[in-house]
């Protein structure tokens, strides 16, 4: 494999002995710089509290691993509801669902007399939002305005409604200045009812600066919501403050239950609040959920969201001058992709077939996602996505590397599934 002197450091190995402690990590070198030897920690301490893998899950952007007492909390909650009753269990539970919506605040930057609403995903959160902000003709008319590249299923969802869909720049990443000039351009045929933008896409890892966007949004008075699915958990959201409303969901880098999502309301959209929360529910999955935060604040969010930039540089590193893939976020590190998520875009004369690699990929154990040219208009191609979490290994980054390398034979592509 490649490695150029300027590559990113190896990944910390959270295979090493859980018990050491962190400063006599046989891995770590007495010179190391501390940074690292915290970074073995937290994948360590990431990988022990999880039930081991049956292969190699590099797909936390779809759904990642949930922790062991996040599995036992959501059972502890159902067998609650059965032993004692379902309103009685929920009463119980207030205490750990007001920590965790009080936690997943704090985690987008906290601000006074903001709410927080349980949904069922980030997709309900959307659906909600829409039907709450764009309740009259004349709303739905001024539309909502959004960056090129959007995730396809969220302008699905606001034109579905009749909403009109108002796009700006040219994607993957918008900068500020671009931005501005492009409101004061669109302004000019009227004011959309809000702002949507999306903070990491599903098809791409490049991340948006959101923080500066918002400060656009806020200047020329447009009311904004942000849609955080990608992002939360796994980079730094707490610019999310500026934000009116922001939402995400539990599944992916929380790694908390599936059929969870949240909704983040300030200022005057807080007292919608209560109207966004479906009150039939996965309750154990919202207690699920506020344990997943908690989690995270034990493991301490700012050495998780570097520990994950450090995944995803690796990644792209070990990834990177593959014969028949390119990496869409090829870039400076740190501008364009400070996140985990790697994208391979097929190559070449005749480029590999996304579905079958990825099939491929799943019958030597290793899980990655097919990302399909639907989830967004920005596509040329269908890519293959890759999304490990802190426990990801150089020895699961080199299997990858390996596989892809190396062309199906016959015999493996007739045991694929057509
Ligand atoms: C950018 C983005 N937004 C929204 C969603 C929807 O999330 P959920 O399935 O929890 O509704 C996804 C899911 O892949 C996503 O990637």
């Amino acid at each position: 494999m490649r490695r150029d002197p300027s590559d990113p450091p190896p990944l910390a190995d959270p295979h090493a002995d859980p018990h050491a402690d962190p400063h006599d990590d046989p891995h770590a070198d007495p010179h190391d710089d501390p940074h690292d030897v915290a970074a073995a920690t937290t994948a360590r301490r990431f990988r022990d509290a999880r039930v081991p893998p049956a292969g190699v899950h590099l797909d936390s952007a779809a759904a990642g691993r949930s922790s062991r007492a996040v599995l036992a909390a959501v059972h502890a909650h159902t067998v609650a509801e059965t032993v004692h009753g379902a309103a009685p269990a929920l009463a119980r539970a207030a205490g750990v669902l007001d920590r965790g919506r009080a936690q997943t605040l704090d985690l987008l930057g906290g601000q006074a007399g903001a709410a927080l609403a349980f949904t069922h995903s980030a997709g309900d959160a959307l659906n909600r939002l829409v039907a709450l902000l764009l309740p009259t003709a004349e709303a739905r008319r001024a539309g909502v305005l959004r960056v090129r590249g959007e995730y396809a299923p969220n302008s699905a969802a606001w034109r579905a409604a009749g909403v009109r869909d108002r796009v700006v720049g040219s994607g993957p990443r918008i900068d500020p200045e671009e931005f501005d000039a492009a409101l004061r351009r669109e302004l000019r045929a009227g004011r959309p009812a809000f702002v949507h933008l999306t903070w990491v896409g599903s098809h791409v890892g490049t991340v948006q600066d959101v923080g500066a966007l918002l400060a656009v949004a806020r200047d020329h008075g447009l009311p904004t919501v942000v849609d955080a699915a990608q992002a939360f958990a796994h980079v730094d959201t707490r610019a999310a403050a500026a934000a009116d409303v922001v939402y995400g969901t539990s599944r992916k880098w929380l790694t908390g239950p599936r059929g969870v999502g949240f909704c983040a309301l300030r200022g005057r959209f807080a007292a919608l609040a209560p109207r966004m929360e479906p009150f039939e529910a996965h309750h154990a999955g919202r207690v699920g959920f506020a344990h997943a935060v908690a989690e995270l604040h034990d493991l301490g969010p700012a050495d998780v969201v570097a520990g994950l930039a450090a995944v995803g540089a690796r990644t792209r590193a070990v990834l990177r001058d593959l014969p028949a893939w390119d990496v869409v976020e090829a870039g400076p590190e740190g501008t364009t992709a400070p996140g985990a998520t790697t994208t391979l875009r097929p190559r070449g004369a005749v480029p590999p077939d996304v579905t079958a690699s990825v099939a491929r990929l799943a019958a030597h154990g290793v899980l990655v996602t097919a990302a399909g040219r639907e989830r967004s208009e920005e596509m040329t191609a269908d890519v293959l996505r890759v999304s490990p979490h802190l426990d990801v290994t150089e020895a699961d980054l080199a299997r990858v590397r390996a596989l892809l390398l190396d062309p199906p034979t016959g015999d493996l592509a007739e045991s694929l599934p057509q």
